[in-house]
């Protein structure tokens, strides 16, 4: 049992993909297109804060490179070739942000055997809270983690089956209670490490291979020019670029919600035709996988770029901290008001003190005036008397 397992996970480490969603090439075209549309002093704004984690994740923070840094943290063995050496950093909580799970059931399988492993938090649902963190936070911290989930999650959900699960009883299929984003789906591809269906696609069908941080900056440059003109903003009727002032009414749920349902029928249309599983694919499916992929990466950037044009102006990051002690800043200057108030009190109730005391003493000296005057007005009669 022990050896079985062990054998499996070392098998693992050779085989499983840690890396899901566009491969890094993927993500860093997305990010590439959409730093070609910002503004220059934007682009050196998000970069100010991305920055501030260069020293944890080095080469991982210009606004083209953080866009891996999502799959990047996900790596739990620093020895296993999908870490590519990197330290392992172990964050697998926002695994589920990267997807979203809408059903592709044609054979009509009873819904209630369909299994959902992943379920939410979804893509939708942590773009949402990244807008809401955009909107009002003022912690770098904050920002910066946001964003990088931000840049990443919207590239991936623009990647067909990302936005989908499929239920299948059929014969191209089998029987298949949720793919997993077609994850259970193996197929046979030219590259032997393009083996499920999800992977097949997150690699844009063989073309986008290349892993950070080997991804070549001209080449990446090249390539991301060539894709924007071979899908032209006017070439993609989804987009719409006054959508993303959702941000400004603090209403882009739905908007977010109408992407993901795009997606889900490219995939519907495009993804599960014309391929079966256990199959090589075929060149015709290879070249509509490359040229839908080409589309939805182009989609994503022009969308990236829409909804950061949008958000940066507002974002309020307070600019210096440092100066501040190591108490938390709140509790520190309530307890400054608290003290300062209890000093000016005693200071009051001190002086009060005083004059009190001073009236009381001119009372008394003045009454023990009045009883010497008396008993020498008496001691005179005395001795009046006396004579
Ligand atoms: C799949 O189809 C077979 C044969 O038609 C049937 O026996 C089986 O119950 C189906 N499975 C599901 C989950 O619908
Ligand atoms: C594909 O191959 C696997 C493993 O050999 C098998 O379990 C599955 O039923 C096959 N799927 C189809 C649709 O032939
Ligand atoms: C650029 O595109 C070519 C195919 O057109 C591909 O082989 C290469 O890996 C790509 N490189 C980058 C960095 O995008
Ligand atoms: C584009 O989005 C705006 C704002 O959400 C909306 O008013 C407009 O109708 C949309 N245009 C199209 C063509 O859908």
């Amino acid at each position: 049992m022990n050896l079985a397992m062990g054998l499996c996970s070392s098998l693992c480490i050779v085989v499983c993909p840690v890396v899901q969603g566009w491969l890094d090439t993927g993500h860093m075209l997305v990010a590439r297109m959409a730093q070609t549309q910002l503004e220059e002093a934007h682009v050196a704004t998000l970069e100010d804060i991305l920055s501030s984690w260069s020293r944890d994740f080095p080469g991982m923070s210009s606004f083209v490179s953080s866009a891996v840094w999502p799959d990047h943290i996900k790596c739990t063995n620093s020895k296993a070739p999908a870490c590519l050496g990197l330290p392992a950093t172990s964050l697998n909580a926002f695994d589920t942000w990267h997807f979203v799970d809408l059903d592709y059931n044609p054979d009509r399988v009873s819904i209630d055997d369909a299994q959902h492993p992943y379920q939410n938090p979804s893509a939708v649902w942590a773009l949402r809270q990244a807008m809401s963190t955009f909107s009002s936070s003022q912690s770098t911290f904050a920002v910066n983690f946001m964003l990088r989930m931000a840049i990443h999650i919207l590239a991936d959900l623009h990647q067909p089956l990302h936005a989908a699960q499929g239920v299948f009883n059929d014969t191209r299929f089998g029987d298949v209670l949720g793919d997993r984003g077609g994850n259970l789906i193996r197929i046979q591809s030219p590259w032997k490490e393009l083996r499920s269906l999800h992977l097949f696609w997150d690699a844009a069908g063989g073309l986008f291979l290349d892993e950070w941080p080997l991804v070549p900056e001209v080449e990446l440059r090249q390539n991301a020019s060539e894709i924007m003109r071979a899908f032209p903003r006017s070439s993609l009727q989804e987009l719409n670029d006054t959508e993303t002032s959702c941000f400004l009414r603090n209403d882009c749920g739905r908007v977010f919600k109408k992407w993901a349902i795009q997606v889900h029928e490219v995939a519907v249309k495009f993804a599960y035709h014309g391929v079966r599983a256990n199959e090589t694919v075929s060149e015709e499916y290879i070249a509509k996988v490359r040229r839908i992929s080409k589309r939805q990466l182009a989609l994503a950037g022009y969308r990236l770029a829409d909804l950061l044009a949008v958000v940066v102006p507002f974002l309020q990051i307070s600019s210096d901290r440092s100066g501040l002690s190591d108490r938390p800043w709140s509790l520190w200057t309530r307890t400054d008001i608290y003290t300062q108030a209890l000093v000016a009190l005693c200071s009051l109730q001190f002086l009060l003190l005083l004059l009190l005391g001073s009236l009381l003493c001119k009372g008394l000296r003045a009454k023990h005036r009045d009883r010497e005057s008396l008993l020498e007005a008496e001691a005179d009669r005395f001795v009046q008397l006396q004579r």
